[in-house]
C-alpha cells in the first residue's frame, strides 16, 4: 500500500504487465489499481479515514429518505408485514454487500464496482459499471435533496409557522419555478466537501450520530403507543404485498457501498473496508426493522397512506405533544441532508477514479495540495446536482436511480467470482461464504429486481446508457490511460 505522501507516477506503474487486444476488453490489473491508489492530479488524497469513520460513510448515504419517507409510502402496500419487506430488502443487499466486502478487501481504492469490474472485465464494462453509478450516486443525491425540502418545510411549519411557498420549492412543471431547498443542501454539502477527508468525515459523523439517536428517540417514545391489535393480520395483502414493498423499499438500503469510495482515503482499508461495509449494512438493518416494527404497532397500517411525515405523526400522537412531531421533523433534516452529503462525496471520489484513469477529463484528478480534496470536482458535481435537483421533476429520473444500482450491484457478483477464478491466490481479507451460491443469488436478485421495474424506467435507462456508450466512443477509448500506455 502506498503512503499519502508518495509523488505520484509519471507513467504506469512499473513492473505491471500492460493491457493489449481489443481496447474495449483491457483490464487493469488489480496491483496497478493498488499501487495508483490515491494519487490524482498535482497531489494526493490523504489517508486519514477509521474503520468507523468508514461505518459512518456507510451509514451516512444509507439512512435517510427510505425510513422517514418511503416507510409511508410501504406500509400500505404490505401492511404490518412492511417489517418482513425490510428483511427482505435486506437480503438483496446483504447478498450484494458480501461481494462488495471481498473486493473492497482485496482492490481498496476510491472507484468501488467500477475500478472491479476494469480489474475484471475490462474498460467497456467497467465504463458501463460507472455510468451507473453516476445514477446511484449523482441522480439520487437531487431525488433524495427533493425529499429534503419537503422535511424542511414540515419542521419550518412546525417551528415558526411558515413554509416556503410552491414557486420556491419545486420545479417548472410541478407547479413552481425552482426548488430553492434542495438547491441550498447541496451547495451547502459542496461547502464541506471542499475540505479534506477528516474534516468531511466529522461532519458525516455528527449528522449521523443525529440521525441514529432520532430514530433511536422514535423506537423509546413509540413502543408506548403499540396497540397488540394493529398487528394483525399481520400480511392482509400476503405475499405479493410484502414483495412489492420489499421492491419499493429497496432504495432504503442504497448507500451501503458507499465506504467503497473511500478505499484512497482510508487508513487501512483491506482491513476496514470489508468491515465498514458489514457493519454499516447490520446497524441500518437493525434500525430499520425496530422503526418499521413499532411504527406499524403504533399506527393503524391503514393510516399510513393519508399523513407524509409518518413518523412525525406517531410521535404526536403518542405523547400528545406537537413539540416531539417537530423534534422528528429536525431529526430527518439532518437525516437526509446527510445521505446528500455521503452520496455526492461518494459520487466524487468515483470520477476521481474514472478520470485517474483517462475515462473522464482530468479535472476530477485534480487534488487541492493544501486540504487534500479533489476540490474542482466537488464543485462540478455539487453543481450539476444541484441544478438537477433544483429545476428537473425528478419523477423518471428517480427510478432510474434503482435500475442503475441494481445494474451496478449485479456486475459486482459477477466481478467477485471472476476473480476468484483468474486470481486464486490473491491475498483476501475478506472472503464471501458459500461461495459461488452467494455471489449467484445476489446476481440472480439484482436481476430479478430490474425486471420488476416499469417499462417506462428501462427506457430512461436504456437512453443514459445510450449516451454513456456514444461518450466512451467518442472520449474514453481514446484519452484512456492503457490506450495510451499502448502507444
Ligand atoms: N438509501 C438512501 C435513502 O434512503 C438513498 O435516503
Amino acid at each position: 500500500m502506498l503512503d499519502h505522501g508518495q509523488a505520484p507516477p509519471a507513467t504506469p506503474a512499473a513492473g505491471h504487465p500492460q493491457p493489449a487486444g481489443n481496447p474495449l476488453f483491457r483490464r487493469k490489473p488489480v496491483e496497478r489499481l493498488v499501487a495508483e491508489g490515491g494519487q490524482g492530479e498535482g497531489g494526493a488524497l490523504k489517508r486519514s479515514l477509521t474503520m468507523w469513520q468508514l461505518t459512518m460513510i456507510s451509514i451516512g448515504a444509507t439512512l435517510g429518505t427510505g425510513i422517514f419517507v418511503v416507510l409511508g409510502e410501504a406500509a400500505p402496500l404490505a401492511g404490518p408485514a412492511v417489517t418482513i419487506a425490510f428483511v427482505v430488502a435486506g437480503l438483496t443487499a446483504l447478498f450484494s454487500a458480501l461481494s462488495y466486502a471481498e473486493l473492497a478487501g482485496s482492490i481498496p481504492v476510491s472507484g468501488s464496482s467500477y475500478s472491479y469490474a476494469y480489474a475484471t472485465m475490462g474498460e467497456l464494462v467497467a465504463w458501463v459499471c460507472g455510468w451507473c453509478l453516476i445514477l446511484e450516486y449523482g441522480v439520487s443525491v437531487a431525488a433524495v435533496a427533493v425529499g429534503w425540502g419537503e422535511y424542511l418545510n414540515e419542521l419550518l411549519d412546525g417551528t415558526i409557522g411558515i413554509t416556503i411557498p410552491e414557486g420556491l420549492s419545486a420545479p417548472l412543471g410541478e407547479g413552481g419555478y425552482i426548488n430553492l431547498p434542495a438547491l441550498v443542501v447541496v451547495l451547502l454539502a459542496m461547502v464541506f466537501l471542499m475540505r479534506g477527508a477528516k474534516e468531511s468525515a466529522l461532519v458525516n459523523t455528527i449528522m449521523v450520530v443525529v440521525k441514529i439517536v432520532t430514530l433511536l428517540l422514535f423506537i423509546g417514545i413509540g413502543v408506548m403507543g403499540i396497540k397488540a391489535g394493529n398487528y394483525a393480520p399481520l400480511a392482509p395483502m400476503g405475499m405479493t404485498g410484502i414483495q412489492a414493498a420489499a421492491a419499493t423499499l429497496f432504495f432504503s438500503y442504497i448507500g451501503f457501498d458507499a465506504a467503497s469510495t473511500a478505499g484512497e482515503e482510508a487508513k487501512n482499508p483491506k482491513r476496514d473496508l470489508p468491515r465498514a461495509i458489514m457493519l454499516s449494512l447490520g446497524i441500518v438493518t437493525l434500525l430499520y426493522v425496530l422503526v418499521a416494527l413499532v411504527a406499524v404497532g403504533a399506527m393503524p397500517w391503514k393510516d399510513f397512506g393519508g399523513t407524509e411525515a409518518a413518523l412525525a405523526q406517531i410521535m404526536k400522537d403518542v405523547t400528545g405533544h406537537s413539540f416531539w412531531g417537530v423534534v422528528l421533523a429536525a431529526g430527518a433534516v439532518v437525516a437526509i441532508a446527510s445521505v446528500v452529503f455521503a452520496v455526492l462525496y461518494g459520487q466524487t471520489r468515483i470520477l476521481f477514479a474514472m478520470s485517474r484513469d483517462g475515462l473522464v477529463p482530468k479535472i476530477f484528478a485534480k487534488v487541492n495540495p493544501k486540504t487534500g480534496a479533489p476540490r474542482a470536482n466537488a464543485i462540478i458535481v455539487s453543481v450539476f446536482c444541484g441544478a438537477l435537483a433544483a429545476f428537473i421533476p425528478l419523477g423518471e429520473l428517480a427510478n432510474a436511480t434503482s435500475i442503475g444500482t441494481l445494474f451496478a450491484f449485479a456486475l459486482v457478483n459477477v466481478a467477485v467470482i471472476i476473480l476468484r477464478y483468474t486470481r486464486p491466490d490473491m491475498n483476501r481479507t475478506f472472503k464471501v461464504m458459500l461461495f459461488p451460491l452467494m455471489p449467484i443469488l445476489g446476481f440472480a436478485a439484482c436481476i430479478y429486481n430490474m425486471w420488476g421495474l416499469p417499462l417506462a424506467t428501462w427506457i430512461v435507462f436504456g437512453l443514459w446508457m445510450a449516451a454513456g456508450l456514444v461518450f466512451y466512443f467518442l472520449y474514453g477509448i481514446r484519452r484512456s490511460r492503457l490506450a495510451t500506455a499502448e502507444k
